[in-house]
């Protein structure tokens, strides 16, 4: 091999990961993938139900002895990513087994589909509860450590009902887009630190899109066909952060949100009308020209 190919290999030797809801489906993909490569392997997992009801340990056990039985190295972690206390105890365990941690995948997530109309408040809580503030609980503990150390890859699982929409599923939605805007957040105050943190929108087969595709398609949508993004993304050789990345059956997009030139009605010292919207309705809703932004105050380069 030349020094050239050797550099550009994937490896993950001494790096410290940590993936939640690592037990089944996407995560239990990305663990093995990650201990192949020689990563250390923290597998989180509650054991949960679908709708996040019960526990159940063996199911972080069990991807930790797979781990463990083709040479790697993992531990489990059975705490519930919703409560700070619970991500705490995830970091703890990668700082306790392996001393330090440079990889957060934040894949945890339950599913309590309803139309708008039939969620109740407990389908609502409970959705919010892992996917976002779970994500935020074990990001802000995973944060603190790599702030210290300059090096860190944060991965946030969004979703395609989030970024497009999708038949009733606005708890998920609401609370998969809301991982876009940690994202955004994380990235930039990440940036100096060497902290990149994305978002992928992964589509496969697990027991999430069981009842949804035909068992044909769900052949295609092999989580191992995501799993590169994820290893990628949380690789040293990654060096873009706050980006979003639809990875499902061997497609990878980049999907982004845009902003376009508009128009500027006035000088913002008069008064505009809903008749001015109306009349420069085309020129507000063109988005030919849009480009994505860095930051917030991007945004006011189109007024100055
Ligand atoms: P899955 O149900 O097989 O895996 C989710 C895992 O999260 C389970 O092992 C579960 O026990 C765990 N979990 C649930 N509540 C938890 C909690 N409070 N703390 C820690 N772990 C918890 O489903 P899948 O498909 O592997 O989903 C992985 C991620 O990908 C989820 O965030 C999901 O929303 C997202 N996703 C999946 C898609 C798909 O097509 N499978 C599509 C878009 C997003």
């Amino acid at each position: 091999m030349t020094f050239e190919e050797e550099m550009s290999q994937i490896k993950f030797n001494d790096k410290v990961v940590i993936i939640t809801g690592a037990g089944s489906g996407l995560g239990r993909c990305y663990a093995l993938e990650f201990a192949k490569r020689g990563a250390k392997v923290v597998v989180n997992d509650p054991g949960s139900a679908l709708d996040g009801s019960d526990t159940n340990r063996s199911v972080a056990d069990r991807v930790v002895a797979e781990i463990r039985s083709a040479g790697g190295i993992a531990v489990a972690n059975y705490d519930s990513v919703d409560s700070m206390a619970g991500a705490n105890h995830i970091v703890a365990t990668a700082l306790d087994n392996f001393q330090t941690l440079d990889v957060l995948v934040n894949n945890a997530g339950i599913l309590r589909d309803k139309t708008l109309l039939k969620l109740s408040e407990a389908d609502w809580d409970a959705v919010i509860a892992v996917h976002l503030k779970g994500a935020f609980a074990v990001t802000q503990a995973a944060f603190g450590v790599m702030k210290a150390r300059h090096y860190g890859r944060i991965v946030n699982t969004t979703s395609g009902a989030a970024l497009y929409g999708n038949f009733g599923q606005s708890n998920y939605a609401a609370a998969k887009m809301a991982l876009v805007g940690l994202m955004n957040s994380v990235s930039i105050e990440g940036a100096k630190y060497n902290i990149k943190c994305n978002c992928i929108a992964p589509v496969a087969a697990s027991r999430m899109t069981a009842d949804l595709m035909p068992e044909e398609m769900l052949e295609r949508f092999d989580p191992a066909t995501v799993a590169p993004m994820v290893l990628y993304l949380c690789s040293e050789q990654n060096q873009e952060s706050k980006m979003i990345f639809n990875c499902a059956a061997g497609w990878f997009s980049r999907t982004e949100i845009l902003c376009s030139d508009g128009v500027r009605i006035g000088d913002g010292s008069g008064a505009i009308s809903p008749e001015d919207i109306l009349k420069n309705w085309e020129k507000i809703t063109a988005i030919e020209n849009a480009k994505p932004l860095n930051n917030l105050m991007d945004t006011f380069s189109y007024v100055s």
